[in-house]
């Protein structure tokens, strides 16, 4: 049987594939205010900045490619049971072969109604822009299936039964700020080892944690060096 490695990766994981992380100096809440384009109140005060915020992001990930990080991860599962929890609402690890990845803060590429949650749509490449106007089959309103600020976060719960399980934690490119996605690290096991994959120190509250302080791409092959 295949050891489970669980891998938690944030924002930091695409940079080197084009797409701007969070927190970072010129980072997209530098840019943007997050109250204004995630939050529910946002969108209510103004949906078309919203829907326009996000049909941005969609163009920018039509443009973008798995980096050799993303890559690294699908590979390791010709060794590991390999789980992939992103917050990233990009599709980069399913694009470099990842079979399991769980999204905890929702998908780019779909759009749900705002009238009934359960209605979930794929947008087309060809057509990636959700417009104030578009409704779902029930005559609402179409908005990202993402899972904003205030909202909860109806994933967690199989997330955390997941890094439960794991007999190897990795966290790539997460400043580990947002919960309870970052709580997950609580969740691991004693004595199972714990990496962490970030250019930059991260808070972690824990002194066991092998840091790889490089970026994704360098990092999981350094990873895997040290796993295989
Ligand atoms: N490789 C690896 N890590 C990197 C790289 C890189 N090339 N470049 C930057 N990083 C690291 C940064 O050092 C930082 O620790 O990625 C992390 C990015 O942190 P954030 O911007 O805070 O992104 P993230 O932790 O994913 O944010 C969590 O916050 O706004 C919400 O919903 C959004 O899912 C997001 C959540």
């Amino acid at each position: 049987m295949k050891k489970k490695l669980v891998v938690l990766t944030g924002a930091g994981m695409s940079a080197e594939s084009g797409i701007s992380t969070f927190r970072d100096s010129g980072g997209l809440w530098d840019k943007y205010p997050v109250e204004d384009v995630a939050t529910p109140e946002g969108f209510e005060r103004n949906p078309e900045l919203v829907l326009e915020f996000y049909n941005t992001r969609r163009r920018e990930l039509l443009n973008a490619k798995p980096n050799e990080g993303h890559k690294g991860i699908a590979e390791l599962e010709k060794y590991f049971d390999v789980q992939v929890i992103t917050q990233n609402i990009d599709n980069l690890h399913e694009q470099a072969g990842s079979t399991k990845v769980l999204h905890l803060h929702g998908e780019l590429m779909k759009a749900r109604s705002t009238g009934d949650e359960s209605l979930i749509y794929e947008l087309p490449a060809d057509k990636p822009e959700i417009k104030l106007g578009d409704k779902c089959e029930k005559g609402y309103q179409l908005r990202p299936h993402i899972v904003w600020f205030g909202e909860a976060v109806p994933m967690i719960s199989e997330a955390a039964k997941m890094v439960e399980k794991a007999d190897i934690f990795v966290i790539i490119g997460t400043s580990m700020n947002v919960y309870p996605a970052a709580g997950l690290l609580d969740d691991v096991r004693k004595n199972v080892p714990v990496y962490l994959i970030d250019p930059k120190e991260v808070r972690t509250g824990r002194h066991d944690v092998h840091h790889i302080k490089k970026g994704a791409s360098e990092g999981v092959k350094e990873l895997k060096r040290l796993l295989l």
